[in-house]
């Protein structure tokens, strides 16, 4: 037994609080530690079938009927947590807001002989912040509302937290984590937590428990090698998207991050179709490599009418931009940044789709392979497979699987 702990996450609705808790309890799982994650939401879901709880109106500071209820349910989880810990528990994780001061005493006080930290989670990226409400409008507690009408409701959720909102400030155990960044912002611990060195590695690691990278199905344009555009599948290309479907279909995907453009959305819709529910996000950060002034043309008329682009391209694949447009070197920064808003947006435990291009392909499966730069445009990238990527702190598996065959072991995960 190497000591009991409780974490308390604290933060403003769609900051990644749960992304993270996950990440922590699964990882110290992984590591022999039982860990559990106590989630005030689910908990009021369960409590409440009909929905009647998923309105603003029950976040309403003035709620006096909801707040009875969520310091139910937060009193509720808190007994849960102690009841693990009082038997072969070892950490427990309260999901939550838990953003007043008052409910962070109640925690602190149920508490008092064990060591306990606060972990807060901002998250100051807006655009991950606004892509994160467009996947929360999914959200089976939404059933029944129009997407627009759900955004709202939950926006209006999101005031209604703010308006009482009290950041972390003596608690004597405390951490503020950038949930975008995967970083620590500040730190306060005031005394030997258990298991604090392998809480602050896992806060600050990005690990991927299934990550299908998958190439868009074939273009009009792959048909004639040209370079970039906005090309539609083919047939063949359709039939690729469907034989991804069938081959997903019995794996539960809920994100596919995709580009912008037409290929990879055209590709993700049959896939997305078969699961249940299942939000696509189109990130412009994976937009395919833009070729500037070879957008449109052939690999063959490029080496024919900008024969200096073929010269000076051929042996410095990696360094070379293409003139107005970009080169694999210019594009790691918004691949990479793509990236974060994939970890951030996707629950730690889920699986993780993402559709793209050759050439982004090549530099997101560069961010987990070890490879030298001028290897980076040459990694195999076809249309016919997918690379399934796995990282955890135990293990790194990497595996090309063709997709017309049954899924593998993996299936049903
Ligand atoms: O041909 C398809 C394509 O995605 C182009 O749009 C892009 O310019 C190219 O592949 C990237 O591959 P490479 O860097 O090998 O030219």
């Amino acid at each position: 037994m190497r000591g009991r702990l409780v974490i308390a996450m604290v933060g403003l609705p769609a900051r990644g609080k749960s992304t993270m808790a996950r990440k922590i309890c699964r990882t110290l799982e992984l590591d022999g530690v039982n860990a559990r994650i106590f989630n005030n939401g689910k908990l009021r879901r369960q409590m409440d079938p009909e929905g009647l709880t998923s309105t603003p109106d029950f976040f309403a500071a003035a709620n006096v009927t909801g707040l009875e209820m969520r310091d139910t349910i937060a009193r509720r989880s808190i007994a849960m947590a102690q009841a693990f810990l009082a038997g072969d528990g070892q950490v427990a994780i309260l999901d939550a807001t838990n953003i007043t001061r008052e409910r962070r005493a109640e925690i602190c006080a149920a508490f008092s002989s064990l060591p306990l930290c606060f972990v807060e989670c901002l998250n100051a990226d807006e655009e991950a912040l606004e892509a994160n409400l467009e996947r929360k409008a999914d959200l089976p507690e939404f059933r029944g509302l129009s997407r627009e009408k759900a955004l709202e409701s939950f926006v209006q959720r999101i005031a209604h937290y703010e308006q009482i909102y009290e950041p972390l400030g003596d608690e004597p155990n405390r951490i503020l984590v950038d949930s975008f960044d995967s970083c620590i912002l500040q730190e306060h611990i005031s005394e030997v937590l258990p298991y604090y060195d392998r809480i602050r590695d896992i806060i600050t690691t990005r690990v991927v428990r299934n990550l299908f990278l998958v190439r868009h199905g074939e273009t009009f344009y792959n048909l004639e090698d040209r370079i970039g555009g906005d090309s539609s599948l083919t047939e063949k290309g359709e039939d690729q998207a469907e034989a991804l479907a069938e081959h997903f279909a019995t794996v539960r995907i809920p994100i596919i991050f995709t580009s912008n453009h037409r290929r990879t959305l055209q590709t993700a819709r049959p896939i997305a179709a078969r699961q249940e529910p299942c939000s696509i996000i189109a990130l412009p950060e994976f937009n395919e490599i833009h070729a500037g002034i070879c957008e449109h043309l052939t690999y063959e008329e490029v080496r024919e009418k900008l024969p200096q682009v073929a010269r000076e391209r051929g042996p410095n694949k990696f360094r070379y931009v293409y003139p107005e447009g970009e080169g694999y070197t210019t594009m790691a920064e918004r691949v990479h940044r793509g990236l974060k808003k994939v970890f951030f947006l996707n629950n730690y435990d889920e699986n993780i789709m993402i559709v793209g291009h050759r050439a982004v392909n090549r530099m997101i499966l560069s961010r987990f392979l070890s490879r030298q730069e001028e290897e980076i445009p040459y990694i195999y990238m076809p249309q016919d497979r997918y690379y399934h990527i796995r990282i955890d702190p135990h293990k790194r598996s990497f595996e090309l699987v063709p997709y017309r065959s049954a899924p593998a072991a993996w299936a049903g995960w």
